[in-house]
């Protein structure tokens, strides 16, 4: 089975990245998809999101071998999440010291890409990072092992240029890393029509980077209080417009 791997990323923080890849990896399992999210970013918060304890599991998945008892050692730390389908591999504060190795031992930019393949024979059909909100060796690395990235941006001023910064990172290992993956999108969030920042934030970004922006997520207190519940949007409201509004997004996926 090919597996698909996604790569959430900004390197600017409170964007909606970890509510993204939740809302999508939950989205695609509730399609009967079987997902893994992978949640690379120190603070953890892929697994609260889901109701669970971040735990050192991404450390190991970065800084392991790949005998076979290291990559069951790996495995052992792969969580149900309780949702039919949908699959966790946790992160913690270690991950910070993976950082720390990868630079140190100057891993090639296929490292994380190496790491997952250990992942890929059981059948799983997706593979869904969550990244940290800084640029450095793990993102360069998730990024490149990625056959897709959506990048969300929070509809505020200034947010083009964030993009700008991470659309020059993907061209820059598409053109000299030889990375084969693609932009699936940027992905306004936070959007509030009301206000002239929001409006006037999309214009920017359709004009800058035209087709490559997806619909936006509304702002929406729900989402903000599913967080704190450690449950997913579908769970708390399926039918509330922020639901339907990654349930499209989900959609949008599964035709890649
Ligand atoms: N569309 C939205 N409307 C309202 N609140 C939202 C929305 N999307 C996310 N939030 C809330 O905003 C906060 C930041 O979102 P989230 O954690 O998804 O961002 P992030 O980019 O992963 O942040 P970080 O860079 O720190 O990892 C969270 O409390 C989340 O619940
Ligand atoms: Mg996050």
């Amino acid at each position: 089975m090919s597996t698909k791997v996604i790569c959430i990323a900004n390197q600017k923080g409170g964007v909606g990245k970890t509510t993204t890849a939740v809302s999508l990896a939950h989205g695609l399992s509730q399609k009967g998809r079987r997902v893994l999210l992978i949640d690379l970013d120190p603070q953890g918060q892929s697994a609260t999101a889901l109701g669970r304890s971040p735990e050192p599991g991404v450390f190991y998945l970065l800084t392991m071998g790949m005998t076979p008892q290291e990559t069951t050692f790996v495995q052992s730390w792969v969580r149900f999440s309780g949702r039919e389908g949908l699959y966790l591999l946790p992160g913690d504060q270690q991950t910070m010291a993976a950082q720390t190795v990868l630079n140190a031992q100057d891993k090639p930019i296929s490292a994380i890409r190496h790491s997952i393949n250990r992942f890929f024979k059981d059948g799983l059909h997706y593979i869904i990072f969550d990244t940290a909100p800084s640029v450095g060796g793990i993102q360069e690395r998730a990024v490149w092992a990625s056959d897709l990235v959506i990048v969300p941006t929070a509809t505020e001023f200034l947010s083009a240029d964030g993009v700008g910064k991470i659309l020059l990172m993907l061209s820059i290992l598409q053109e000299k890393k030889n990375w084969r993956g693609n932009l699936l999108g940027i992905l306004p969030t936070f959007y509030d029509e009301q206000t002239r920042e929001s409006k006037s934030t999309i214009e920017d970004l359709r004009e800058r980077f035209d087709t490559s922006v997806l619909s936006p997520i509304h702002r929406a207190t729900l989402l903000r209080e599913c967080a704190a519940q450690g449950q997913t949007i579908f769970e708390m409201d399926p039918l509330c417009r922020a639901a339907k509004q990654y349930q499209a997004l989900t959609q949008m996926v599964l035709k890649f």
